[in-house]
């Protein structure tokens, strides 16, 4: 075992033409985030030193995905897709004066695990490559080994059929001695079936020259690579299923995970409940003890201990729920703080927005937060008591402990402890309504 600085080269620049899509294909969405997050959030965990994104088809959009997904990691352009090893050439100069593990990963193969990474990481090999006995072996490059490790690997164009009948194959995943690939890489060629230049060929290379070149293998779960639309279906399914069980072995409950669909990083502590049919985008925390009902929709928001949201309860981004807060059906909460202990219990939209503790929002009240061009803050106290069907018209204040009358239309600030009205009086015509129906029955004949 050595420990050596480790950078990450992740290949995402292939179109994936099969998926059928203008999206480049490490843009499509797993478990609630691009492809390429997966192998990005897999390869942190080994803090690495540097991160290189090799990106080509859709380049922009990819490049604006990563940095959101991780703002420390750096791209490379390949603008012709000439092949695997064109494709870390790209990525070299940007690892100038690193000494230690190079890791290639791919930007469309999700599931390969921490372990299995750390692994080829601390490998005492010059070269590791990540092979797996395949089921079917289908076009996958062949790994031809031997007493002292790999040999070579043999793409499957190029392969005859002695070599093809070989069941341990190239995940694709390669560690090498960054020194390693500054001297091999620019000597491998392409001349082979498909024309292109192979990083497959570096183990035969550094083994020419004397380098010790090792396989470590997974299980072929992990090296699962996503080419079709089908095949990122199965994929989803695998990911789920996976967090489905780390949660149920984390403590949570779920009431029926087949129902229960997670993100990538969906964080939810021991003794929290979900209920049937809830859906979580990427970014939430559930604290523990915390509740929630069937059919939730949640994205990019926290829910603190002892809070209970739904059913048909709906948490968009920078949605902060704090302690025992209730969040009833047919509430949608966006950019809003609630305080310890508010209640919101039904049919309300509440954007932009900070509410104090303990406040009670009657039913259908809303935030009226967009004029058409900007958005506007709605702060409400503590201990106040928003009457039903309140429009809130901000930017606007309501103070502590104060209250609306329901149906209000409430466009100026309130102070604390005050009552604020904002509708038309009532007006009561005694026996009216008898007469009314009277004449317009007589008016239609009858
Ligand atoms: C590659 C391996 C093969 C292995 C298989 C595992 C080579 C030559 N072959 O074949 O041994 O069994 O993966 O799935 O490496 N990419 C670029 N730029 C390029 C070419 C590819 O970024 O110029 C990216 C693709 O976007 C993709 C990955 O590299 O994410 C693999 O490329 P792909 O063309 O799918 O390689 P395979 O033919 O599957
Ligand atoms: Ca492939």
């Amino acid at each position: 075992m050595t420990e050596k600085p480790v950078a990450l080269i992740v290949l995402a620049a292939g179109q994936g033409s099969r998926m059928q899509s203008d999206l480049p294909k490490v843009l499509h969405r797993l478990g609630g985030v691009p492809l390429v997050g997966h192998a990005l959030a897999t390869g942190r965990l080994l803090e690495p030193e540097e991160v290189i994104v090799v990106a080509g088809h859709g380049a922009e959009a990819v490049a604006k995905a990563v940095a959101k997904l991780d703002p420390e990691a750096r791209l490379a352009l390949q603008e012709e897709q000439l092949g695997t090893a064109h494709a870390v050439r790209q990525a070299m100069p940007l690892l100038k004066g690193f000494e230690g593990r190079v890791i290639v990963l791919y930007g469309d193969t999700p599931f390969i695990g921490e372990e299995t990474l750390a692994n080829l990481a601390s490998h005492a090999a010059d070269v590791v490559v990540l092979g797996f006995e395949a089921a079917d072996p289908g076009r996958y490059g062949r790994l031809v080994t031997g007493p002292e490790g790999l040999e070579r690997i043999v793409e499957y164009k190029d392969a005859d059929e002695a070599t093809r009948a070989i069941r341990l194959v190239n995940s694709g995943v390669l560690a090498a001695d960054a020194a390693l690939l500054r001297e091999f890489l620019p000597r491998i060629g392409n001349r082979n079936a498909a024309g292109e230049y192979y990083l497959t060929d570096i183990p035969e290379l550094a083994r020419a020259a004397g380098h010790r070149v090792e396989v470590v293998t997974c299980d072929e779960s992990e090296t699962l690579g996503i080419n079709t639309r089908a095949e990122l279906a199965q994929a989803e399914a695998a990911f789920q299923a996976r967090a489905r069980a780390r949660a149920l072995e984390d403590g949570v409950t779920l009431s029926d995970p087949a129902t229960v669909w997670f993100a990538l990083d969906t964080c939810i502590g021991r003794d929290a409940v979900i209920g049937q049919n809830v859906v979580f985008g990427p970014g939430v925390t559930v604290e523990s003890g915390a509740e929630i009902l069937p059919f939730c929709h949640l994205e990019g928001c926290h829910v603190s201990a002892g809070a209970t949201v739904g059913p048909f309860a709906r948490l968009r981004p920078g949605a902060e729920l704090g302690g025992d807060v209730h969040v009833g059906n047919f509430v949608e909460i966006k950019n809003a703080v609630l305080d310890e202990g508010v209640k919101v219990g039904h049919l309300t939209y509440l954007g932009d927005a900070h509410i104090g503790e303990a406040t009670n929002i009657g039913a259908g009240t809303i935030t009226c937060n967009y004029d058409g061009v900007g958005k506007h803050r709605t702060e409400i106290g503590a201990h106040a008591f928003i009457g039903s069907d309140t429009m809130l018209v901000a930017p606007v204040r309501v103070g502590a402990r104060a209250m609306t009358g329901s149906g209000s239309v409430i466009t100026e600030d309130v102070p604390d402890d005050a009552l604020a009205l904002g509708r038309a009086r009532q007006v009561t015509k005694p026996g009216l309504a008898t007469r009314l129906m009277q004449a317009l029955r007589q008016k239609k004949g009858n």
